[in-house]
C-alpha cells in the first residue's frame, strides 16, 4: 500500500493509544513487526499550538522509526490547522492521522473525538484545512473514526465520504459506536460496508487479539489493512506474529517469563530515555505495561505489587531477578481480549448536539468562542 508517497509494504497499523504508544512502545512493536505504521498517541492540537512540554514530548520519535506518524485531535478547525502547520513547518512527522474516534466523556462533551463526525460541516472543515497544509509538504493525512455516536446516530459512511472528498489518503474504522465504548464486539460487517463505499484504502479496527484475527478481518471485510490496539498491550511481539501471518507462516511467539522480562527491562530503559533520564517517571509509566506483561502468569499479587512500587531501573531489575525465567507463557491469555472492555455508562455530547447535523453559530461560539487563540476563526 502507498499513502501519498509513503510506502506501507504491510498494511498493518499500531493503533494510537493515549498513554501507551509513545516512542518506546512503538519501537518495541516495530522491531518485532512488519513495515507498517506505528502511530503516536493523540496530541491535542491546542496543546501543541501552546507548545505544552508534555505534548511536545509526545511528538518525539526515535531515529529507528521508519515512518513518523502523529495523530492530532481538536475541535476548532483553526487550531487544528495551526497545529498541522507546526507539524509541517518543523518537520515533526511524515504522516498525520486525525482523531474522530475518541469516546472519552471529557472529549465528546466538548464535541470532540467520536462526537465530531455528527457535525459534518466541522468534520469537513477540519479535514480540508489539515489536508491543505499537509499536502503542500507531501504529508498524507488519514482519518480515524467510529461507527457513530450510537446506532440511532451513525456517522461512518458520511465521514468516510467526507474524508475521501477532502483528500485523505486512507481511513480507519473502529467498528463500535461511542455508546459501545470498548464493550461488546467490533462489528466487522460495518468495515465491509465502508470498504464497499470508498475508493481510498480502509483500515479495519477492533478486536484483533491475535494474528489469525488480522487475517480473518481482511478475509471477512475486504479491508485494505488492519489497525491493532489493545491486543498488543503487554504483547509487542504480536506484531511478529502478524508479520509471520502476512507471510503465510503459522509461526507464533510464545515467550517464557524470562523473555518477557527482557522486554520489560528494555521497555524500562527506553522509557528512561523518553523521560530524559528520569527513572522515576519511566518506571511509573511502565507500571500499566507491567500489569499487561504479567497478565496470566502465576506470579502472585505480591510480585505485581512490588513492581507497582518500583522507583528506579534497579528496582525493576531486582524484581525481575526474583522471577522464574523458565515459566512458560500462559496459554489461556494468548490471543484473548485484554485492556478496556466495558460499555459507556452514558454518552456525553454538548447540549443540543444531536438536533442538527451541522453546527449552529451558537454552538461554535460555545465550543471555541471564549478562547483568544480562536479569534481568527
Ligand atoms: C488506552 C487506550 C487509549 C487509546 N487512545 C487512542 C488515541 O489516542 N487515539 C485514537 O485514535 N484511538 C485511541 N484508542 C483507540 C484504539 O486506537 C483502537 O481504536 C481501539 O482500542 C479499538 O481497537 P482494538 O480492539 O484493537 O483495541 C485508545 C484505546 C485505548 C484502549
Amino acid at each position: 500500500m502507498k499513502l501519498g508517497n509513503i510506502d506501507v509494504p504491510t498494511p498493518v497499523v499500531l493503533s494510537p493509544m493515549a498513554g501507551v504508544t509513545n516512542w518506546p512502545f512503538r519501537v518495541l512493536c516495530e522491531q518485532y513487526g512488519p513495515s507498517g505504521l506505528y502511530v503516536a498517541e493523540m496530541i491535542t492540537a491546542r496543546a501543541l499550538v501552546a507548545r505544552n512540554p508534555k505534548a511536545l514530548r509526545l511528538c518525539r520519535f526515535d531515529p529507528s522509526e521508519r515512518v513518523r506518524s502523529l495523530q492530532l485531535y481538536g475541535v476548532n478547525p483553526a487550531i487544528v490547522e495551526q497545529a498541522a502547520k507546526i507539524v509541517v513547518d518543523e518537520n515533526m512527522a511524515d504522516h498525520v492521522d486525525l482523531n474522530f474516534g475518541c469516546p472519552v466523556p471529557k472529549v465528546t462533551r466538548r464535541g470532540g473525538g467520536s462526537a465530531l463526525p455528527w457535525k459534518t460541516d466541522l468534520l469537513q472543515e477540519i479535514i480540508s484545512r489539515v489536508v491543505k497544509v499537509c499536502s503542500a509538504a507531501n504529508i498524507p493525512v488519514t482519518a480515524k473514526f467510529r461507527v457513530g455516536i450510537d446506532h440511532e446516530h451513525e456517522t461512518f459512511l458520511q465521514a468516510g465520504h467526507i474524508a475521501q472528498e477532502e483528500g485523505c489518503a486512507a481511513v480507519t474504522l473502529h467498528a463500535r459506536t461511542t455508546a459501545e465504548y470498548y464493550g461488546g464486539h467490533s462489528d466487522w460487517t460495518r468495515i465491509a460496508e465502508l470498504k464497499q463505499e470508498l475508493d481510498i484504502p480502509v483500515f479495519g479496527n477492533g478486536d484483533i487479539w491475535g494474528a489469525d484475527d488480522a487475517l480473518a478481518m481482511i478475509d471477512q471485510t475486504g479491508c485494505d489493512g488492519v489497525a491493532i490496539g489493545r491486543g498488543c498491550q503487554g504483547r509487542p511481539w504480536l506484531f511478529a506474529d502478524i508479520k509471520h501471518a502476512f507471510e503465510g507462516s503459522t509461526q507464533r511467539i510464545n515467550p517464557t517469563l524470562g523473555e518477557v522480562c527482557a522486554v520489560i527491562e528494555r521497555h524500562a530503559e527506553l522509557l528512561t530515555r523518553f523521560y530524559d533520564g528520569d527513572e522515576r517517571m519511566a518506571v511509573h509509566d511502565l507500571r500499566k505495561h507491567v500489569a499487561w506483561y504479567l497478565k496470566g502468569f502465576p506470579v502472585g499479587g505480591s510480585t505485581r505489587k512490588a513492581f507497582m512500587e518500583c522507583e528506579s531501573l534497579d528496582d525493576v531489575r531486582r524484581e525481575i531477578g526474583r522471577l522464574d525465567p523458565n515459566m512458560v507463557f500462559p496459554q489461556r491469555v494468548v490471543d484473548k481480549p485484554r485492556g478496556r472492555v466495558r460499555f459507556a455508562k452514558k454518552v456525553h455530547v454538548p447540549y443540543g448536539w444531536l438536533e442538527s447535523r451541522t453546527t449552529t453559530h451558537e454552538e461554535r461560539e460555545t465550543l471555541f468562542g471564549d478562547d483568544p487563540m480562536d479569534a481568527g476563526y
